[in-house]
């Protein structure tokens, strides 16, 4: 049997990869499964909490039994669903890929080829950061906000630039490589600290991964 030790806590996970439309049929995308998120959903309700899931673009995945599943499609969408569940929650995880850049303009008809013509070129601005805005501006005091990083180098410094840039209490640092993270049931990481803590997970199921996040959630918020 499982330790009810978020009995009690509500907690929120993003889950899953944002698409930003260039058009009605088309998207910029990324590789994210959303299989991590999930795992964190299932995870903290076996521990008690009441979840909810924010979810982007994740078909294929069966809803967690027992979690609120909350869809959000765009990052602007995401940005809306996450602000809005952590209003009360004691824990928020960010595990979603969200697309740091959109599209500058959003073409209402299909963008054609035209004979003879060279493409537009394709523009884009920032999209806001959820990850350091709600770090930044906690909705209730004693909030734990978790972060996700995928690197391919430097990973570990690189990890703790980011964050301390973001701002948030506990980052977990992926290397982004062949079997790992994307797509995969198999993940292997380290978890930073804000107080300097570094916790490694050996490679496994994401399920192990999720178990020693919420480890570390339950002892901030304890
Ligand atoms: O900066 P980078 O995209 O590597 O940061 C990844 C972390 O930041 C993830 O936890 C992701 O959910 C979050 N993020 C966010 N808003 C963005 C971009 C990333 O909350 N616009």
């Amino acid at each position: 049997a499982v330790e009810p030790d978020l009995a009690g806590r509500h907690v929120v996970v993003s889950a899953g990869g944002t698409r930003e439309p260039l058009d009605p049929v088309r998207f910029l995308g990324n590789r994210s499964s959303g299989k991590q998120g999930y795992a964190l959903a299932r995870t903290a309700a076996a521990r008690g909490a009441r979840v909810t899931l924010v979810a982007a673009n994740t078909t294929g995945l069966p809803d967690p039994a027992g979690v609120d599943v909350v869809q959000a499609g765009t990052a602007g969408q995401l940005r809306e669903a996450v602000l809005k569940a952590a209003a009360d929650a004691d824990a928020v995880v960010m595990a979603a890929a969200v697309a740091d850049f959109r599209p500058a303009a959003y073409a209402a008809g299909k963008i054609k080829k035209r004979d003879g013509q060279e493409p537009e070129p394709l523009v884009l601005v920032r999209n806001p950061d959820i990850l350091a805005e709600i770090s930044a501006d906690r909705a209730r005091p004693g909030q734990v906000i978790v972060g996700f990083a995928a690197e391919t180098d430097d990973v570990l410094a690189n990890g703790r630039r980011k964050l301390e840039r973001k701002g948030c209490d506990l980052l977990v640092v992926n290397e982004v490589g062949e079997r790992k993270t994307f797509g995969s049931e198999q993940n292997e990481a380290v978890v930073l600290g804000a107080d300097g803590s570094e916790t490694p997970v050996p490679y496994g199921p994401k399920e192990a991964l999720a178990d020693t996040v919420w480890d570390l959630v339950a002892q901030r918020l304890a």
